[in-house]
């Protein structure tokens, strides 16, 4: 097969289903996501009679693809071909090889949902008159001893996503549903100490899962009502590790979707001149005392997509920002903004938030991010205000109104 400009294994994830991706060590940035690498997670999967790619690669990525595609063909002992492409998701980072796979395999059919073949045509004009066949839920392809059953998944998380389930074997292609932007050299879940890729699976939800949560809990009982969610035996995402106890995944989803909330609270908050960040600091021992979990972020350095990971099973936010020309710190804007799109609310429940921070003399800070969280969906309990540096007596009440709000928080 052409382009196999170099060595790379795939790895068996099930009987006649092999991981053929691509490991992105180097990334740091995807859209305004930090992360550290990820991977582009494509399956072979092999039938007595045919093979089907599902999924592919980051443009410009595919050699490690073609690789790990051959490697797999020799440990099957087949012909380097293939009769099926899949493309669960019109996205850059799984369809990034399209255009390489039409031009190597012209006559081969591929299966999407049928809002997906307009997308890719405006994605990649060359595919105009690629053989494409619209595949709706329940649409089954046999590939001789296998077969694909594909189930779309509109909005989870573009209108064209799709799962394609490998019926034997219980295999769940889920593309971006229960991935992880992280970069290991384990393909498996049992790989990652449970901490880290907790965390790296907790951010990628609240980045791009959290306002289509409504979905995801319509998706589970959607899986369970057609038989497969207890049929599923690997969950195999586009990105990140391979959950081998789906159950791990399937559980938290179902926690985050619902708004489960841990006795946990996020402090966000800016400082001019280190006042507010006193006042941080004072409320967090007030929350601390009485047992709170505190989770601490500064925005002279940190940033949206890491804060929001602990805002998801956070039941309190709190906000600080000096008073700046009659605004909040301009660094604030960025996190709102985001919060805005985010809506943690979609979950049904409303998380509490209070706002914080020191002003010279008009002040205000508070207030417009009092309203503005409102309006994101929060219950905002309170605004905490001192003026100029705070003293003694102020940070003292701050420390109580961190207790206060621990109770606060239990009720
Ligand atoms: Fe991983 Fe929606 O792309």
């Amino acid at each position: 097969m052409a382009g196999n400009i170099m060595k790379a294994d795939s790895v068996k994830i099930a009987d006649g289903v092999y991981w053929v991706g691509v490991l992105d060590w180097d990334i740091r940035n995807y859209h305004g996501y930090t992360l550290h690498g990820t991977t582009y997670n494509a399956y072979l999967v092999f039938g007595e009679d045919e093979i089907a790619l599902v999924d592919n690669t980051y443009p410009g990525t595919s050699a490690q693809m073609w690789a790990r595609i051959k490697d797999a063909c020799d440990k099957e002992a087949r012909v380097a071909s293939l009769d099926i492409i899949i493309e669960n998701h019109i996205e850059r980072d799984h369809s990034g090889a399209l255009v390489e796979l039409y031009r190597k395999f012209p006559e081969v059919p591929i299966y999407c949902a049928s809002t997906a073949i307009k997308g890719l045509k405006r994605h990649y004009p060359t595919l105009g008159g690629a053989p494409f066949k619209a595949a709706s839920t329940g649409t089954e392809i046999t590939l001789g001893g296998k077969t694909c059953i594909f189930i779309e998944a509109p909005l989870l998380h573009w209108p064209d996503s799709m799962f394609t389930f490998v019926n034997e074997g219980g295999v769940l292609l889920s593309n971006d549903a229960f991935g992880q932007h992280v970069c290991a050299a384990g393909r498996f879940d049992t790989d990652l100490p449970e901490f880290v890729l907790t965390s790296v699976a907790q951010k990628f939800y609240a980045n791009l899962i959290t306002p289509l949560s409504q979905l995801v809990v319509k998706k589970m009982s959607d899986l369970q009502q057609r038989g497969l969610l207890d049929k599923i035996r690997i969950i195999a995402p586009s990105h990140g590790q391979i959950w081998t106890h789906p159950e791990r995944i399937i559980n938290a989803y179902s926690q985050w979707a619902t708004g489960v909330t841990k006795y946990k609270a996020t402090i966000v908050y800016d400082t001019m001149h280190y006042s507010t960040q006193k006042m941080a600091h004072a409320l967090a021992e007030g929350l601390i005392s009485e047992g709170v979990d505190v989770v601490m972020y500064f925005l002279h350095a940190d940033e949206r997509s890491e804060i929001v990971k602990d805002i998801l099973d956070s039941k309190l936010v709190l906000f600080g920002s000096p008073t700046m020309h009659n605004e909040p710190f301009p660094s604030m804007g960025d996190i709102m903004y985001y919060l805005r799109g985010l809506r943690f609310d979609k979950t049904g429940k409303k998380k509490l938030a209070v706002t914080f921070g020191s002003k010279g003399w008009g002040g205000g800070a508070t207030r417009k991010l009092a309203e503005t969280l409102s309006a994101c969906g929060f219950d905002v309990l309170q605004e905490l205000e001192v003026s100029y540096v705070p003293s003694d007596n102020d940070l003292a009440q701050c420390y109580d109104w961190g207790r206060q709000l621990a109770s606060k928080m239990r009720e």
